[in-house]
């Protein structure tokens, strides 16, 4: 069979090193092997909040992070969901292959509910997962890249998939999540790396902004550095994230540091985060505007032309 990866974020925010090493850096990877579809997923942002925000700024940040990182426009489509209505068209027969009990029963909706700030609970945030499998089957997508906390989506699109195909006969490939083994990169302070939080480094930041995080990050009062992700959680993360930018293993480098203390912990960080960063940062810099608004128009016209097709297939195959 032919693989297909899809992917995508929604745009909230800038990305951060924990999106480049949980996920950018694999997708780049990827773009070599397989037809790849990044999806800039605006129309999911208003699941949890009340209104999409500064949409076109998020937008089009995201789409520098893409480009900067090494995502290759030539290679990869990348598109937003509004610019694709045809896909939107999808969600209506998708819809009626769920139970209402089973978008109830979604962990990761019940978990947005949770820590969501909205007043009320949209109808959307029960119904965006059949949405996320229009997203993957439009494409016929196959291979899907996602954190764990995606799983349950990627359950809901097989089940969609799977009941197209026994009511209207066999269009859509069985997508499967990707999860990678990437380390997982806690934030400055310990916790789960975040924008909202203030601990996670964007990878828009300047060497001044990262430095300033990385001076404030939280170590402990053992003078000696060791490398012990059990008891010393916080300096294990900044030998993760050096180590990690540097292409050299935590312990190592924390053999070196020794009685450096979190100073030296820190300016080594500090350097192999700026070092690292820099060609992508360059990279941003010189993408003009101009070059950012064509790649997208291209990606959606091609995601476009993927999704009349699809479309096309699915209301033949219901007898429309
Ligand atoms: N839900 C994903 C997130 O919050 C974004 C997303 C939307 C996505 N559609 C997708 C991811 C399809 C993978 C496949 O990050």
């Amino acid at each position: 069979m032919n693989d297909v990866v899809l992917t995508g974020d929604r745009p909230t925010g800038p990305l951060h090193l924990g999106h480049y090493f949980g996920s950018l850096a694999n997708r780049v990877e990827l773009q070599g092997r397989y037809p790849m579809y990044v999806l800039i997923a605006d129309y999911q942002v208003i699941t949890d909040r009340d209104t999409p925000g500064e949409i076109r700024r998020n937008t089009t940040e995201l789409l520098l992070d893409y480009l900067a990182v090494g995502i290759d426009p030539a290679r990869a489509t990348i598109f937003k969901h509004s610019a694709i209505p045809e896909l939107n068209q999808l969600l209506l027969p998708f819809l009626s292959l769920v139970s209402v009990s089973e978008l109830r029963r979604n962990p990761t909706v019940k978990d947005e509910i949770a820590h969501s700030s909205q007043q009320a609970v949209s109808g959307l945030m029960f119904t965006y997962p059949v949405h996320q499998a229009a997203d993957i089957l439009f494409c016929k997508g196959t291979l899907v890249p996602v954190g764990k906390d995606q799983l349950p989506h990627v359950e809901v699109t097989r089940l969609v998939a799977r009941r197209f195909n026994e009511r209207y006969g066999e269009v859509f490939p069985l997508p499967e999540a990707m999860m990678g083994e990437q380390p997982l990169l806690k934030g400055l302070d310990g916790g789960k790396m975040s924008k909202s939080r203030g601990n996670a480094i964007a990878l828009s930041a300047t060497e001044d902004e990262t430095a300033a995080l990385i001076r404030k990050a939280r170590t402990d009062f053992d003078r000696h550095i060791t490398f012990d992700e059990q008891g010393r959680p916080e300096v294990a993360n900044l030998l993760t994230l050096a180590g990690l930018c540097l292409g050299r293993p935590p312990r190592e480098l924390a053999e070196e540091i020794g009685d450096g203390g979190a100073a030296t912990l820190k300016r080594v960080t500090t350097e192999a985060v700026n070092e690292f960063l820099r060609p992508i940062r360059k990279r941003r810099a010189e993408l003009g505007e101009d070059e950012v608004r064509q790649v997208l128009a291209e990606g959606n016209e091609r995601a476009r032309e993927r999704a009349v097709r699809t479309l096309e297939e699915v209301q033949g195959a219901m007898g429309f």
